[in-house]
């Protein structure tokens, strides 16, 4: 028996439709999911997918014509198969992705209670949603968006996956793998194996880190595309608070939309220091492609970036200065962790300078030349290559956000915790707005902002984002500082454990580090939790969850973890600041 297509039901308040365009003739075949048709309401444009195979035997309703919903539109099936066009009752109509209506009248309370109708978006499923960048923020926020039922066009004017997967955290995070085995390596011998000689192939580093990198934008290619995710590859602006315009060579295009994600990141910060515009002075991106390893690094800036890059190179066999405006390295980190981290980093080789302030860079023949005020007076620091890395300012240009109305404050566009913009039907998630520059942040905002969308609602705890920095050993952390806490007016209580005392961390030769617990004295409640040592990116989930659920050290004691493990050293922290270590020695 054929199949029949009919005018879908868009939305709770939706009688009828109107068919804006064939995409298909008569007699064609189809493949089930390919487009046929497009139909459109007064609010907006709906593409009608292919129920089965077959060829469209018959088209019943043509462009330009209105009909009710349910109506037969055309029909799917065999060549030769009879089909009866009778125009089914509106009640009949089964409209394709349509969530059952909420029971409203069952959910009404009764009296004079004041009842808030659910958000339009509960209405129906086929909501239009068009999301600008197709980062973690955004491709989270459309694979959530399909998920929950609408039809999704994410534009990407680049590679899929964004800075993070193209230029940031994947790439960075490759190269630092092959650092580490690279160090490894080097301590073979004393693990009890002798190895051959050893070299760098650079080209191979760099080909295997390209290889990640494509192969992880490609997977998030499928996964949007298994979703039913449409991607379109373009610039998108504003025309007006709902239509989108959509450039690429190829042309110009248009979508209408009934909510918006905007997710279009941050871009390096460059400080305005004579000669950052030289040869040979490059942002992150540029320090993930050198031709060569550099001899000789100066990194300008102390952040995630610049400790992650001095960590990276100086394990490749660089000679890495780095030069910091503030006090210390990491200025967001806990000071005590921070040290640690500073020492072990020295003792690979990196020149660390504080509360420096550079002058200038300069090309002296075909080296670069650094002048900084450091503290103990000004020095010139020779460099084959010069790393910004000064932080990353949110990017709002080129979308046109002023059509829409969405308002910017800071440089960054303005949110509340549901991720909505200043025009309710706009949201924005990711380094374009947040209060956190994290890919792990923005996909987190990008799960808020559809759910938001779709009439749920879901706010933003950024209490739970642990900062991960992927030096050697690795840094990370969640929730307050002993300095924070002291400041908001805890009286904190500290359970410090050291690398050294955890059997795993002995075994694998990583005893560098250290779990701190920074606890509310009152009933132990854990605050904060800063990590340095093996694995530390890993092991910061459970102290996220300890801090989600309000956790104290004594539940944190009380949960048996596995022997020998890295996080056992997280139990023990939560023991000492207990008072009751068993595998430390307890602390004067
Ligand atoms: P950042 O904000 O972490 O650090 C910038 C550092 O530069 C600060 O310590 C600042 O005091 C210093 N600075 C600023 N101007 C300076 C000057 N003129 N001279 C010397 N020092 C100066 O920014 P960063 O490291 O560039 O990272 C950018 C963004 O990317 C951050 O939001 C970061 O969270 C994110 N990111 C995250 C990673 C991760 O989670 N593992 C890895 C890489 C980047």
């Amino acid at each position: 028996m054929a199949t029949m297509i009919t005018m879908p039901k868009l939305g709770l308040t939706m009688t009828e439709g109107s068919v804006l365009e064939w995409k298909k003739n008569e007699g064609d075949t189809l493949k089930k999911g390919e487009i046929v048709l497009v139909v459109a309401t007064d609010k907006l444009t709906y593409e009608v997918e292919a129920p089965n195979d077959g060829l469209l035997l018959r088209i019943a309703v043509k462009a330009g014509e209105t009909v009710p919903v349910g109506a037969i539109l055309g029909a799917v099936g065999e060549k030769g198969e009879e089909i009866d066009l009778k125009i089914a009752p509106l009640e009949e109509a089964a409209p394709p992705r349509e969530e059952p209506a909420p029971e409203k009248d069952k959910a009404r309370p009764s009296g004079d209670l004041e009842v808030t109708e659910p958000a339009p978006a509960r209405e129906g499923t086929a909501r239009r949603v068009v999301i600008i960048g197709g980062g973690p923020g955004g491709y989270v926020a459309a694979i959530r968006a399909a998920q929950l039922g609408g039809r999704v066009t994410l534009v990407e004017k680049e590679s899929l996956g964004g800075t993070c997967v193209n230029v940031g955290c994947i790439p960075t995070k490759a190269l630092l793998h092959s650092a580490e085995v690279n160090r490894t390596i080097g301590e073979a011998v004393e693990a009890g194996v002798r190895v051959g000689s050893r070299e760098v192939q650079w080209g191979v580093v760099q080909e295997r880190k390209d290889q990640v990198v494509k192969q992880l934008s490609e997977g998030v290619k499928a996964l949007l595309s298994a979703n039913g995710v449409e991607v379109v590859t373009g610039e998108a602006s504003f025309k007006d608070e709902r239509t989108i315009v959509v450039r690429s060579g190829g042309g110009v295009g248009e979508i209408e939309s009934d909510a918006v994600i905007i997710a279009t990141g941050s871009e390096a910060s460059i400080p305005l220091i004579p000669g950052a515009g030289l040869d040979g002075v490059v942002t992150s991106t540029g320090a993930l492609s050198f031709k060569e390893v550099p001899s000789r690094l100066v990194i300008i800036g102390g952040g995630v970036i610049g400790t992650e890059f001095a960590s990276l190179y100086a394990d490749f066999g660089c000679g890495v200065t780095v030069i910091e405006m503030m006090h210390r390295i990491l200025p967001g980190a806990d000071g005590e962790v921070v040290s640690a981290l500073r020492k072990v980093l020295e003792s690979r080789g990196v020149t660390v300078h504080t509360g420096a302030q550079v002058r200038s860079i300069e090309a002296v023949g075909s080296s670069l030349v650094v002048s900084a005020d450091l503290p103990g007076g000004e020095e010139r620091i020779e460099a084959d290559k010069v790393l910004l890395a000064v932080g990353r300012k949110p990017f709002t240009g080129g979308s046109n956000l002023e059509a829409a109305g969405v308002k910017i404050e800071k440089g960054r566009v303005r949110v509340d915790r549901s991720m909505r913009t200043s025009v309710p039907h706009i949201f924005a998630v990711g380094d374009c707005c947040s209060p956190i520059m994290l890919a792990h942040v923005a996909m987190m905002e990008g799960e808020v902002a559809a759910a938001n969308i779709f009439g749920l609602d879901e706010k933003m705890d950024y209490r739970t984002a642990p900062g991960c920095v992927y030096t050697s050993p690795e840094l990370a952390w969640v929730g307050l500082t002993e300095e924070e806490a002291k400041k908001r007016g805890h009286k904190v209580r500290i359970g410090v454990f050291p690398m050294i005392g955890n059997a795993r961390s002995l075994i694998s030769g990583e005893t560098r580090g250290m779990v701190k617990i920074v606890a509310d004295d009152k009933y132990g409640e854990v605050l904060g939790v800063h990590i340095m040592g093996a694995r530390a990116t890993d092991l910061v989930s459970e102290a996220s969850l300890a801090i989600r659920l309000e956790a104290t050290l004594e539940e944190l004691a009380e949960t048996i973890h596995g022997h020998p493990t890295f996080c056992e050293a997280t139990r023990e922290a939560a023991l000492a600041g207990l008072g009751r270590t068993i595998h430390g020695m307890p602390r004067v």
